[in-house]
């Protein structure tokens, strides 16, 4: 069987990682969190209080970051200069400074980079922003995927719940709705559906539904 590469792009938290996670799986394909990377380059300049004004700052502060993926317990973990991150970098706190950290060129060009080098041997699920327009635009199979605001500030609210953290749905929403409105407007690498991607409204759609919409699409492709 060919191996492609598969884009999954979409507004926050609609549930592209859920499926890309499970498509990865599905197909024994690795499995990329590009989201995951801006958050550990956010964490980074919180910790080190990088100023976002400042050219000079940001380019020495990506010269000090590494980051990798490894699996634990089964799950996808995000790793920032060899520290586990995986529960730092999903705090509200990076959730409310990411979209600004993203939408730096300079912070783009460097994760679009490594981006491309994970997926030069092809067989990998990618999720996030720009994967379909900016990273892989050749990439065989493009999804878009979105559901209601609502419904999806409902599935943050009660996963952040589940995970221990401490957050209002109000809050949740209203960072759904702020990172929504910079990660469409930015100048570098906006989000937008790319022509050639298949929209999925998963709104009221179960995780089965969706995962069996994206493998008959992966395997008209393959
Ligand atoms: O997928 P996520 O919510 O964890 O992504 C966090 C932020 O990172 C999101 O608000 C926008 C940014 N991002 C991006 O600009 N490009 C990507 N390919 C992935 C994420």
């Amino acid at each position: 069987m060919k191996k492609i590469i598969i884009a999954i792009d979409g507004h926050s938290s609609c549930g592209k990682s859920t499926l890309a996670k499970a498509l990865a799986s599905h197909l024994k394909y690795i499995y990329v969190d590009s989201g995951a990377m801006y958050r550990a380059v956010t964490l980074y300049f919180m910790r080190h209080s990088i100023d976002l004004t400042q050219e000079k700052d940001i380019i020495d502060a990506l010269n000090q970051i590494k980051i990798h993926f490894e699996i634990i317990d089964g799950h996808n973990t995000c790793f920032l200069n060899h520290e586990n991150v995986e529960s730092d970098i999903r705090t509200m706190e990076v959730s409310n400074l990411v979209s600004e950290v993203a939408a730096i060129s300079l912070v783009r060009s460097k994760l679009v980079e490594y981006q491309r080098a994970i997926g030069k041997d092809k067989g990998i699920v990618m999720d996030g922003r720009d994967i379909g327009s900016v990273v892989f635009p050749n990439a065989e199979l493009k999804l878009f995927v979105t559901a209601q605001t609502k419904i999806r500030a409902i599935r943050r609210y009660e996963e952040l719940i589940g995970k221990g953290f401490d957050v209002r749905l109000e809050d949740v929403l209203s960072n759904l709705n702020k990172r929504d409105h910079i990660d469409s407007t930015r100048k570098d690498s906006p989000l937008i559906q790319a022509d050639d991607a298949i929209l999925v409204d998963n709104s009221y759609l179960n995780r089965e539904e969706q995962l069996n919409k994206a493998v008959e699409l992966v395997q008209k492709r393959q």
